[in-house]
Order: C-alpha cells, then sequence, then structure tokens
C-alpha cells in the first residue's frame, strides 16, 4: 500500500504535506508533488495536512492506476522535497478547480535546493 497524490495538488503545491513526512518521500514537479510508492510507509499523516485534500489512500477510488502510475514515475523523476514553500501564487483559486490535468508540468521542481544555505556572516569569520 502507498499514500497518492492526485489532481487537485497541481498548480496549488502548498507543500504542508511534505513537513510531516517520517521518510521524506515527496519528490517535487514544476506545479505537483508525488509520493515514492517505495519509500512511504503509509502512516497516512500528510493526508489531513493538504489543504487541497490530494492525498489519498490506495485503496481509495480516487487512487487511479493512472495517478499510482503517475506518482511512480515522477517520483523517479523529479528532486526530493522535505521542507516546506511557499505555495503557488495562484494556489487558493487553484484549489478545488476541476480538470486541471492537461496543467500538470513534467519539469521538475526545485526540491530541497531551492533554500539556499544563508550567507556567511563575515564578522564571525
Ligand atoms: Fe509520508 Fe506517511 Fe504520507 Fe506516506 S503516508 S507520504 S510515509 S506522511
Ligand atoms: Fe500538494 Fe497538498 Fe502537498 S497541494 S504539495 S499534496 S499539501
Amino acid at each position: 500500500m502507498t499514500f497518492v497524490v492526485t489532481e487537485n495538488c497541481i498548480k496549488c503545491k502548498f507543500t504542508d504535506c511534505v513537513e510531516v513526512c517520517p521518510v521524506d518521500c515527496f519528490y517535487e514537479g514544476a506545479n505537483m508533488l508525488v509520493i515514492h510508492p517505495e519509500e512511504c510507509i503509509d502512516c497516512g499523516v500528510c493526508v489531513p495536512e493538504c489543504p487541497a485534500e490530494a492525498i489519498v489512500g490506495d485503496t481509495e477510488p480516487a487512487a487511479t492506476a493512472f495517478w499510482l502510475e503517475l506518482n511512480e514515475k515522477y517520483a523517479d523523476l523529479w528532486p526530493n522535497i522535505t521542507a516546506s514553500k511557499a505555495p503557488l501564487p495562484e494556489a487558493e483559486t487553484q484549489n478545488g478547480r476541476l480538470e486541471k490535468l492537461k496543467e500538470l508540468s513534467p519539469k521538475p521542481g526545485t526540491g530541497d535546493d531551492a533554500a539556499p544555505a544563508p550567507a556567511p556572516n563575515r564578522t564571525e569569520l
């Protein structure tokens, strides 16, 4: 069993989910996250964290084979994300909008690399 990110994450990407995952199994695309099905330990703690209600267990009807395969495919292509970041600018208006699949970007997101280390404080060097 695994949990699966589904369509309503697209163009929202709130990223609250990544903060609670005990095994850091979220991967970031340009406008959606996915879960690595072989890393997910099925704890379910990410489900209530998602403001878009986009995460479902693979026994639920919304977790179709299409979404299972999409999560598996992109988990191998996109970078790992373990710390939340700002949602996409249009997240609130995109939350709940139907038929976002055609707007899914196959491009990778920036993952944890988006949070560069702070510049060194030269007075301490
Ligand atoms: Fe991570 Fe648990 Fe959600 Fe799986 S169900 S993605 S292990 S928080
Ligand atoms: Fe997507 Fe919900 Fe996480 S919108 S990024 S699955 S919090």
